[in-house]
């Protein structure tokens, strides 16, 4: 066993294939957690779902700037190298990749990986660009790092079906696992942008995801989909949310509306609290 100081932080490709290349030569197997950082327990939960899926765990720490719009969070992202490699350590992940941007976009670079009509949906709508900027820098990564399987948590549930449509598509040769969401004691799901919030709008964020739960209870005991949605978005505004950009029960695999209870359904919402916006999903039981 390796000691937790035995962390390995790799900043090129080549240093990266190189040490999964020895791994897979030894006969391990390789599971891959992709991030932006700044890690909390709800990105360690992934690493330890990572553990028991394969031998050898790589975390990618890469705050990608194809996937932000021109007017979004890129530049005071958070970042914090030195608490993330503190946090991997103590758990016994051996690898992090933290390439800096001219490793994953050198200037010649053109190529673009996209997904569209499930890309174009919801977080697609309000965010036009993002599935394509997390598209391509997943599919980078799959490629360099060729892990046997990948983890990706439920908290961005669009982004892991857009990889697992990706995946197939382009019969990348690992499978897509997913992770459940983790919450604080209060029903927030935990967020590297959480830290963006005023004591104020923390008392109020866990109400996105108490209105969830309350949508999925009444649309599984025959509520409309859509009158529920609206009348939901119109709670997240009493509540003191600034801008509902969608509440909404979709079908859990295409995720366009949901036809009823012979189809497995997902509520998803996004709204803003001042200038941070929260994302929540949960599953029609
Ligand atoms: P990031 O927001 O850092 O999230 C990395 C992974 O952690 C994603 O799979 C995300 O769904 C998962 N995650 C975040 N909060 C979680 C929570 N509360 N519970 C469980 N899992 C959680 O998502 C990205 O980065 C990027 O888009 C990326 C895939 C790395 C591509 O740049």
């Amino acid at each position: 066993m390796d000691s937790p100081a035995d962390i390995q932080i790799v900043r090129t490709v080549a240093d990266l294939r190189s040490c999964v290349h020895n791994w897979r030569r030894s006969g391990e197997t390789i599971a891959l957690v992709p991030t932006m950082g700044a890690l909390h327990a709800g990105h360690l939960q992934l690493v330890q779902h990572a553990q028991t899926q394969a031998d050898r765990i790589v975390v990618s720490v890469f705050v990608n700037p194809t996937q932000f719009g021109p007017n979004e969070d890129f530049a005071v992202y958070p970042r914090d190298e030195a608490g993330d490699t503190t946090k991997l350590s103590a758990l016994g992940c051996d690898l992090m990749f933290v390439p800096p941007v001219e490793e994953m976009y050198p200037p010649e670079a053109l190529t673009r990986v996209s997904v569209p009509s499930l890309g174009d949906l919801l977080e697609g709508e309000f965010r036009p660009g993002f599935f394509t900027g997390v598209a391509t820098v997943v599919c980078k990564l799959l490629l360099q790092a060729l892990p046997d399987v990948t983890v990706f948590g439920e908290k961005d549930y669009q982004q892991l079906l857009v990889v697992r449509r990706m995946v197939a598509d382009l019969w990348i040769p690992t499978r897509i696992e997913g992770a459940p969401t983790v919450r604080e004691a209060d029903g927030l799901a935990l967020s590297s942008r959480n830290a963006y919030l005023s004591a104020e709008e923390r008392s109020i964020a866990p109400t996105l995801n108490r209105t969830l739960c309350q949508i999925a209870a009444d649309v599984t005991t025959g509520a409309d989909p859509i009158v529920r949605g609206e009348l939901g978005a119109a709670d997240l505004l009493r509540a003191g949310f600034t801008v509902v950009d969608y509440v909404t029960v979709r079908d859990a695999e295409t995720l366009l509306p949901w036809s009823g209870p012979a189809r497995p359904g997902r509520v998803l919402a996004a709204a803003r609290l001042g200038k941070t916006r929260l994302i929540d999903n949960i599953p029609l039981p």
